[in-house]
This record gives structure tokens, sequence and C-alpha cells, in this order.
């Protein structure tokens, strides 16, 4: 009977040391803002590899930009993963994101490296991928409609009610939109584009990818998006034609930052380090994630959009990254644009 009760007392005590170190309740709480099933197979491969739970939720670059401000003062997030880099760059700047250097940063590209040391090691590239949109063919032929080529042809009066894009003030991917809008045709030029294409806009989404889901289901026909987007949805089999604008084009640093004030910061920065790895930047490919690897050794897909071959322009993520030109643009964009008659 003592030695029953030694035996009862011993695992009580186990057990409860085990709930006192807390080792049964490690987590890490993730915003997310890549695609949904790709912040998936992220949170459930983070888990499985370390036991440590995930939780996740998706929202878009500026809603998680604004969130991350809204709970400064009680901060409730411990990595913000992937969306555009330049809503990363103005948390940085506005002291919401931690500095961290991973041991990983000797296997990454220069363009991934150079986001980080122009944001004081608060944030970090992940991946990169260019803007441009894609079209629904069949709607397209149907509506009689030219081939779009450039960004000239959206605004042009026959593609009235057919083009979607996101708000630029949810959305990295509209934000990255009115930001090489402007590097391309300079301000006064760029704006005006904006009110013309307004016009033409059946729908401004919260989620950058929308558009293009949207347009795969024949219920716009074309979408402003990342152009990996577009060929995601080529790639499912949908009727979709993915487009480089003549003109050129811009592109994103799609980043990562960890939280300022995170209070699983050891699980946070395990995270960083782990998400920085070429093996589970592959995994990309089983959700069809075409954006470029930061990581050198990750797989690319001979599916994704070749950015060597694309006019890229010399995007400029020191001004547009800056929370002043954030502010100033999308207050234009808001008085200027987004109240004129469709
Ligand atoms: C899509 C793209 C990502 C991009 C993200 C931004 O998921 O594939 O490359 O970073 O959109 O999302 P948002 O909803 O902020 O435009």
């Amino acid at each position: 009977m003592k030695r029953f009760s030694l035996a009862v007392v011993s695992a009580l005590t186990a057990l409860a040391t085990t709930a006192s170190t807390g080792a049964a309740a490690e987590k890490v709480t993730l915003y997310c803002s890549a695609q949904e099933d790709w912040c998936q197979v992220m949170a459930r491969g983070f888990e499985d590899e370390t036991g440590i739970k995930v939780n996740m939720t998706r929202k878009s670059s500026g809603e998680t930009f604004a969130q991350l401000k809204a709970e400064s003062a009680n901060p409730k997030g411990d990595v913000w993963w992937g969306g555009t880099g330049d809503p990363h760059l103005q948390a940085a700047e506005e002291g919401l994101t931690e500095p961290y250097v991973s041991s990983m940063r000797s296997e990454l590209n220069d363009w991934a490296i150079s986001q980080a040391t122009s944001a004081n090691d608060k944030t970090i590239g992940i991946y990169s991928g260019a803007l441009g949109y894609g079209y629904n063919k069949d709607l397209l032929a149907a509506a009689g409609l030219p081939e779009p080529k450039c960004w000239a042809d959206l605004t042009k009066p026959e593609f009235k009610g057919h083009v979607q894009m996101a708000n630029p003030n949810s959305s990295g991917t509209a934000y990255t939109t009115l930001a090489t809008i402007v590097q391309l045709f300079g301000e006064e030029k760029g704006f005006d584009f904006m009110k013309a294409l307004h016009v033409n806009i059946n729908q401004y989404t919260k989620s950058g990818s929308a558009p293009i889901k949207a347009a795969a289901r024949g219920e716009t026909t074309v979408g402003i998006v990342f152009m990996h987007d577009a060929v995601k949805q080529a790639v499912k089999g949908f009727p979709i034609t993915v487009v480089a604008p003549c003109e050129g084009t811009g592109y994103e640093i799609g980043s990562m930052s960890i939280v300022k004030g995170s209070r699983n910061l050891e699980n946070a920065q395990k995270f960083y380090d782990w998400a920085l790895t070429a093996d589970v930047q592959t995994m990309a490919l089983q959700v069809n994630a075409f954006q470029v690897p930061s990581n050198k050794g990750a797989e690319t897909s001979p599916s994704a959009p070749d950015l060597a071959s694309i006019k890229l322009i010399d995007y400029d993520f020191t001004l547009y990254g800056s929370s002043a030109e954030r502010r100033r643009l999308l207050k234009k964009w808001d008085e200027d644009v987004s109240v004129l008659p469709q």
C-alpha cells in the first residue's frame, strides 16, 4: 500500500512539474500574410517537427500591420510570416518588430539580406515575386475583348466592370500596385491611371490574391495580382492567362518579422530559423506557391514566373516602405480615387 501511494505521488509530482515548466503548453502565435494554404502548411509543418503548438491566423499585409499597431501596448502575436515587404519595413520603422540575426542568413540571396539590413535586422526576405495580372481567356473571348498586354490596356473603356484588384489599405499586393504605378508613370500620371482604372474596377477585395481566384471562378475577367498567384490558378487547370505588363512592373520581397514584446520569443526565433531553411521553403511547392525562395538551396518549379525575363522596375523599397509615404499615398488614393463614381 505504501509502495503504491509512493508511486502515485511520484507520478503526480512528474505531472505537476510538466505543467509548471510549461513543457506541455509550448506555443507560438503566427500572423500569416501569404496564401492561406501555404500558411496552413507552415503551421502544421512546424508543429509536426517541434511539437510546439502554432496558433495561426491569416490576414492581409496591411491588416496585419494595423493589428500590430493596435496591439502594441499588449502584443499577442509572436511571428509575422509572409506578406509584402513594405508593411514589414513600416512596422520596423514604427518599432513594432524585434531585431534578430538568424544563423541561416549565410544561405540566403542578397535581396533577402538587404531587406534585413535596411531595417536594422527587424525583418528579412523570405520570397520574391513580380506583380502583373491574369485574365480568364474564356470570359475575355465571350466579351469580345482584345488580349490585354499592358497596364494601359486595363484602363480602356471596353474593360469597364471587367477588372478586379484588392484595396491598398488592407492588401500588400494592392499597395505594391499603387506604388508600382506611381514609380512607372510618375505621381501625377500614376494617379490619373489609378482614376481611369477605378472606373473599370468591379470590386476592391480585402485580400490580394482574391481577384485571380474570382477570375478562375468566372466572376471577373481580369485580376491584378502577383504573377505567381495567377500561375497557381493556371496550374490548377483554370483558363487563366498570365500577363507581365509591357511597360514593366514592380515586385515584392515577401518578408518575416518577430513581433516586439513577443511572449514566446524563443519559439518565435525557432520558427524564424526553421522558416529560412531550404527544406521548409521547398514546401511551398506542395501548395503551388511559386514565389522565388530566399534560401539559395530551396527548389523552384519550372512553372514559376522567371523574374529574369520580366521587365522589372528598380522598386524603391526605402521610399515606398516608409510609414510617411504609405500614409500619404493611401490618403491620396482614399480621397482622390476610391470616392470617384464608377
Ligand atoms: C499573396 C501572394 C504573396 C503576397 C500576399 C500578400 O498571398 O502570393 O506573395 O505576399 O498575397 O497578401 P495581401 O493580401 O496582403 O495582398
